[in-house]
């Protein structure tokens, strides 16, 4: 069980995450929607402990998070691993390295170092490039590859650490649909396969809707819902984005479900202008 009990982060006079409050049994698929601002991304910097806590605390089983130091500290960065909207993988360096970089928390220091990765390890990181589809593209820097394939490449990185949890800060915000749904499908299989708790925010309803068996919805730092699917009203759609929007599901979609030959017409980074102007 995951725990976060009156979890606040300020910056300076902003507080970004205030007082939230709830638990996460293991192996559930969740995702964080919000407007821009709502406090989704400090939220999962804090439990992967990119960010620290100004107030709260977060738990892990009998595990304190949000007090970890050092090697316990590395140790849960390992079991929590993360995955970023822009990818955040070393450009220059082959796919097959990149994904074992996955490998460096488990790794002593003076192996680390040295770059030196074992027969078991390169077979793990070909296991998980196939897995996602990718195994064609180890030796190609990872830059050369799409937007799609380099988020698959993160998510194999990823399971390279063998996490407990998953956390993924709008995975497929700069993706076009069709690659939208294959990391999204990605996600999904590793939280129904390896039973992985995984935690995402998403800036569109209906990718939430179809992929999370549970939403949280989060405005000016607080949780204004938290239920199914089923029950996200209209009235909660109102109360996470703001009642003076006029908000239509289409305005908070990017429809992964369009057919792919209007792919590539996102550019990368840029959220729906919808949402952006909300
Ligand atoms: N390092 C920081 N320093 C100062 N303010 C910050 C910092 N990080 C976040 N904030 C502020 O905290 C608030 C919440 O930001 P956060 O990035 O968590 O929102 P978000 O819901 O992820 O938004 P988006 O959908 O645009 O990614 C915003 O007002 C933001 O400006
Ligand atoms: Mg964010």
């Amino acid at each position: 069980m995951f725990q976060l009990k009156n979890v606040t982060r300020q910056f300076g006079r902003k507080i970004a995450v205030n007082s939230v409050t709830f638990d996460i049994p293991q192996g559930q698929m969740v995702g964080i929607i919000g407007r821009s601002g709502a406090g989704k991304s400090t939220l999962l910097r804090m439990i992967n402990r990119l960010n620290d806590v100004s107030s709260g605390s977060i738990h892990f089983g009998d595990l304190e998070v949000s007090s970890l130091r050092g090697a316990a500290l590395r140790n849960w960065q390992r079991d929590c691993a993360m995955i970023f909207q822009q990818f955040n993988l070393v450009p220059r360096l082959d796919v097959l390295t990149n994904v074992l970089l996955g490998r460096l928390n488990h790794r002593s220091t003076v192996l680390s170092i040295l770059n030196m990765f074992t027969r078991e390890e390169r077979i793990m990181a070909i296991g998980a490039l196939e897995r996602l589809g990718i195994e064609q593209t180890a030796l190609q820097a990872a830059g050369t590859l799409s937007g799609g394939q380099q988020q698959r490449v993160a998510i194999a990185r990823a399971l390279m650490q063998q996490p407990k949890m998953l956390l993924a800060d709008e995975p497929i915000a700069s993706l076009d649909p069709l690659n939208a749904k294959i990391v999204m499908d990605a996600l999904r299989d590793i939280n129904e396969r390896d039973g992985i708790t995984v935690v995402t925010n998403l800036h569109t309803l209906d990718t939430a809707r179809n992929y999370c068996e549970r939403i949280i919805g989060m405005a000016h730092g607080s949780v204004v819902f938290d239920g199914q699917p089923q029950d996200l009203t209209a009235a909660a759609v109102a109360e996470i984005y703001g009642s003076g929007a006029e908000i239509e599901e289409s305005m908070t979609s990017t429809s992964i479900k369009i057919p792919a030959a209007q792919d590539n017409t996102q550019s990368a980074g840029v959220k729906p202008l919808a949402l952006a102007g909300l």
